[in-house]
């Protein structure tokens, strides 16, 4: 099995033990607190999952500047974006050295995680603006990710932290949801040992579906992982529950039995493009994975990020600092000359034979309440999503 990312052992934060949870649970209800952002929540979430070993809580300023930086944090560990508490205000935890942080996502925001505090520091307007711009690759507020981050205030509150809950998607996702704790142990199960996995916030149209099935011809793996974001997207997006059963019955129907697990995380999209490829990275080595696919636009949005910068990024990650390797995917289109979606790299004919397939050109189409053809979606996804787009009219 590949090793974590930075350390032998996974070490995830989530106080597992029930009596121990429980004695903490109520230490919390004496403690100073606060509601968190739905950022700091989901960055609890992965770490309370195994997915952001071997760190141990959140990052003060010096490290979240030096990640944004240069990538690495002080002590040289590859990370490419802050994993911050940032609050607006901090008077209720003023001098307090244990604290409990309260879940905005869940009603009545109930303790999601018990934080030593180690510093808390206010970042200046520029610390604020080089961290957005270095992780960003802009400062244009129209972008949900440099929108999200720039509301939250700017006070990190850093400090190693354990965690008492998954929020909401342990109970909303019973099925879907996992810890990389939990993928480990199913792949060991499965015996896999070379083993894909795939990002998506998308529900899975046949571009996505050709790109793993590539992936895994190429490195002979034994299955794949389709990791879907279970956290919030900006609108517009498929909602989680919808995508997932597109999902799962695009692999029911599509893909040899046994041979996909899936799965999904917390955590907001941040739309970073190759920042977040390279946290991707390192979060689907601790859950097990020997190789990430990456195809276009990777954790893209709108025009902010080139088609591949996703990919070219991994040429900046020092040797040797990642195990999982990078399946880089060329555009997977519709030939109508071979019938099938290919990735035009392999393809011998030329831009008048292709369909582009976009996730965003889908969502336009089911927005319209517009069929989708099937060089885009197979029947049986198409009409979970027509169902979906019809009953949110
Ligand atoms: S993402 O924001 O989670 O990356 P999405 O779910 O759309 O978005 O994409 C999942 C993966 O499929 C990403 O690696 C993305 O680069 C890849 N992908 C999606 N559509 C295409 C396409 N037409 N050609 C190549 N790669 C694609």
């Amino acid at each position: 099995m590949i090793k974590p990312f930075g350390s032998d052992k996974l070490n995830p934060l989530y106080v597992s033990d029930d009596a121990k949870r429980e004695a903490l649970i109520k230490e919390a209800e004496g403690l100073p607190s606060v509601v968190m952002s739905s950022a700091a929540a989901g960055n609890a979430v992965m770490l309370g999952s195994g997915y952001f070993n071997p760190l141990t809580g959140y990052m003060n300023l010096a490290d979240s500047k030096s990640v944004a930086e240069k990538m690495q944090t002080t002590s040289g560990l590859l990370w490419p974006a802050p994993i911050v508490n940032v609050l607006k205000d901090v008077s209720a935890i003023k001098g307090a050295k244990r604290i409990a942080l309260r879940d905005p996502n869940v009603e009545g925001n109930p303790v999601l995680a018990i934080q030593d505090v180690e510093a808390i520091e206010e970042a200046s307007a520029d610390d604020m603006k080089m961290i957005t711009e270095k992780v960003f690759l802009t400062t244009d507020e129209n972008h949900p990710g440099v929108a999200a981050f720039n509301s939250v205030g700017n006070f990190f509150v850093s400090g190693p932290i354990q965690v008492l809950s998954y929020s909401y998607f342990k109970t909303d996702f019973p099925e879907t949801f996992n810890t990389a704790v939990e993928l480990r142990d199913h792949i060991e199960k499965h015996g896999w040992k070379e083993v894909c996995a795939f990002q998506t916030r998308n529900p899975m149209h046949r571009a996505h579906e050709e790109l793993v099935k590539m992936a895994m011809k190429e490195y002979n793996a034994d299955g794949a992982i389709i990791h879907m974001l279970l956290g919030k997207l900006k609108p517009g997006d498929i909602p989680a529950d919808v995508r997932d059963a597109a999902i799962r019955k695009m692999a029911e129907l599509y893909f040899e039995p046994n041979s996909l697990e899936i799965s999904g995380y917390g955590f907001d999209m941040l739309y970073a493009g190759p920042r977040e490829a390279v946290l991707h990275a390192i979060f689907r080595q601790n859950m097990g994975a020997t190789v990430l696919i990456v195809g276009r636009d990777h954790a893209g949005v709108g025009d902010y990020y080139g088609g591949f910068d996703a990919q070219a990024i991994f040429d900046e990650v020092p040797e040797g600092a990642l195990d999982i390797k990078i399946f880089k995917g060329d555009h997977t289109v519709w030939c109508k000359k071979c019938k099938n979606v290919v990735m035009m790299r392999d393809c011998p004919h030329g831009k008048d034979d292709y369909i582009m397939l976009s996730g965003t050109k889908v969502r336009e189409m089911l927005a319209a309440g517009q069929e989708l053809p099937p060089e885009f979606s197979h029947p049986e996804v198409a009409h979970i999503l027509m169902g979906y787009y019809k009953n949110s009219d």
